[in-house]
């Protein structure tokens, strides 16, 4: 039962993630912002990641106590796709608050986006991890 929802949570990551970086890549590249269908596409997964990166991050946290089985691929790559997680939103957040100049606001819109990217390596480390810890847990299945 676990398993199966380590799986659907790391499938829900999966795919909001990758409809986070389809809808900014483009700009990104053209080092334009955001806009149209596209930032309406961003925002609305944007959500779907602020409410689901907790629930991840509580639901994988039983494998920190580190056993013997657990692989320290995953250990790095939960680790990895919180930090980039958590800045990635916390950028956005801080450019809501009256405190940064417009300056600012650019670059951390800039660390966002490089935050957000840096989403795809960490969680392709989890899913490696997670997949060496199921063999070293279950050798024969
Ligand atoms: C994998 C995750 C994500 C990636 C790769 C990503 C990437 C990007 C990139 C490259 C931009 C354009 C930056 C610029 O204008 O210089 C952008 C804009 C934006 N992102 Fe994200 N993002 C991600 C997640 C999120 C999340 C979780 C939120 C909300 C908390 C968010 C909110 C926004 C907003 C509001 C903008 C528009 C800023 C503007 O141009 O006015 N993004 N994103």
């Amino acid at each position: 039962m676990l398993v199966w929802i380590d799986r659907i949570l790391l499938l829900a990551l999966v795919m909001v993630v990758a409809v986070l970086v389809f809808t900014s890549w483009p700009a990104a590249m053209d080092e334009q912002t955001l806009d149209g269908q596209a930032l309406l596409v961003h925002m609305m997964a944007s959500g779907v990641l602020v409410m689901g990166l907790p629930v991840f991050a509580l639901f994988f946290l039983r494998y920190l106590p580190a056993k013997r089985t657990t692989s320290w691929l995953q250990i790095l790559g939960y680790i990895a796709t919180l930090a980039a997680g958590l800045v990635t939103i916390v950028t956005v957040f801080l450019c809501m608050l009256p405190v940064a100049s417009t300056h600012q606001m650019h670059s951390l819109m800039s660390v966002h986006g490089w935050a957000g990217f840096m989403m795809i390596p960490a969680i392709v480390l989890l899913l490696i991890g997670t997949r060496a810890t199921r063999s070293a847990s279950h050798p024969h299945s």
